[in-house]
């Protein structure tokens, strides 16, 4: 008996980021700073973690998201006066650039022949304003910190010392948990050291199961923050009655339940005493509203309350 609990021994086991402690600080001064200025923070988590099978890694699996939940509700979050730590999966969506597919990129941007000189081409100027601008204002007032992962393993150290530093705001921090995090691992002993060969035959894995790490995250990390996390399903019938049990169990305040098949159209979000759905009509998608605005506007008037019991 070590007395010790699964979520500790998978930590005791897994590398620390090389970036943690850089991570930390950047954290702990972006929080600082808008805790003397009486600003809600909000950490974001976004897109999926993979998990690698080599530790020289040509291979991993991956858990399903493109991180339009995540940067979206970022967005909506900075709106609403929130400053966000944006953790995400490198190369998932991001803010503001989710606006600007490659290809208008290529497209917008006119390069002179003769000079150094780039300009805008007639047609894409007020698109790109307008992102532009949104950025810039996020910029001046220093509300957007950027904390890119891919591992599981990273993810995971992570939001356990962001939640640390983010708990001096009790009920103004905000955890919106939107990232697809994967359930199963292989762990570092059990890794082969190099790419696993195909002369081999059919590739066997046994994968173990990742601890829940809402559990500590709630009772132990950052036990007075708002935490909001999402329960992903494909079967409507579980929808509801597992984002109830979800609530019951880790004793959070919000669970937000999405289908894969119809996530940008309807989510039903639930907390202790109400379930509601929300949904956005083709009508209403055609005009460019997307559901994280109104997803948003609900959590903030639901932390709203919180702050002020
Ligand atoms: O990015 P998009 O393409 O827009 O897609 C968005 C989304 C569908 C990925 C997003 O809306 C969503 O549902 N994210 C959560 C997916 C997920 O991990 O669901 P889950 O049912 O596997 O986990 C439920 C909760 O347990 C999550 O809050 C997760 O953070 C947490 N968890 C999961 C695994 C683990 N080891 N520990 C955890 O605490």
């Amino acid at each position: 008996m070590t007395g010790s609990t699964d979520w500790e021994d998978f930590f005791s086991a897994t590398p620390v980021p090389t970036e943690l402690e850089r991570v930390e600080k950047e954290a702990s001064d972006f929080v600082r700073y808008h805790l003397s200025r009486g600003k809600p923070v909000a950490l974001v988590s976004s897109g999926g973690t993979a998990i690698p099978i080599e530790l020289n890694t040509v291979r991993f699996i991956d858990n399903f998201s493109s991180g339009q939940r995540g940067s979206a509700s970022t967005e909506y979050l900075l709106q609403e006066g929130y400053a966000v730590i944006f953790l995400h999966r490198k190369q998932s969506k991001y803010p503001f650039t989710r606006r600007v597919d490659q290809e208008t990129f290529l497209q917008a941007f006119l390069a002179d022949a003769n000079s150094s000189r780039v300009t805008v081409r007639e047609g894409f100027a007020s698109q790109l304003h307008t992102v532009l601008q949104e950025y810039q204002n996020c910029n001046a007032s220093c509300s957007l910190l950027s904390v890119p992962f891919l591992y599981l393993s990273d993810y995971l150290w992570y939001l356990r010392t962001l939640a640390h530093v983010l708990s001096p705001l009790k009920k103004q921090a905000l955890l919106y948990l939107a990232a697809a995090v994967s359930d199963f691992y292989i762990p570092k002993d059990k890794m082969p050291e190099h790419k696993v060969q195909s002369d081999g035959g059919p590739l066997k894995l046994e994968l173990q199961l990742v601890p829940k790490m809402l559990k500590p995250l709630v009772c132990l990390w950052c036990p007075e923050a708002y935490i909001v996390s999402f329960k992903l399903e494909t079967d409507i019938s579980l929808l509801s009655k597992k984002a109830k049990e979800a609530l019951l169990k880790y004793k959070h305040n919000v669970v937000i339940g999405n289908l894969l098949q119809t996530r940008k159209e309807s989510v039903i979000m639930v907390k202790q005493d109400e379930e509601i759905n929300i949904q956005i009509s083709h009508e209403e998608q055609s005009k460019g509203i997307e559901i994280e605005q109104k997803i948003i506007a609900v959590v903030k008037s639901w932390h709203s309350e919180y702050m002020n019991l």
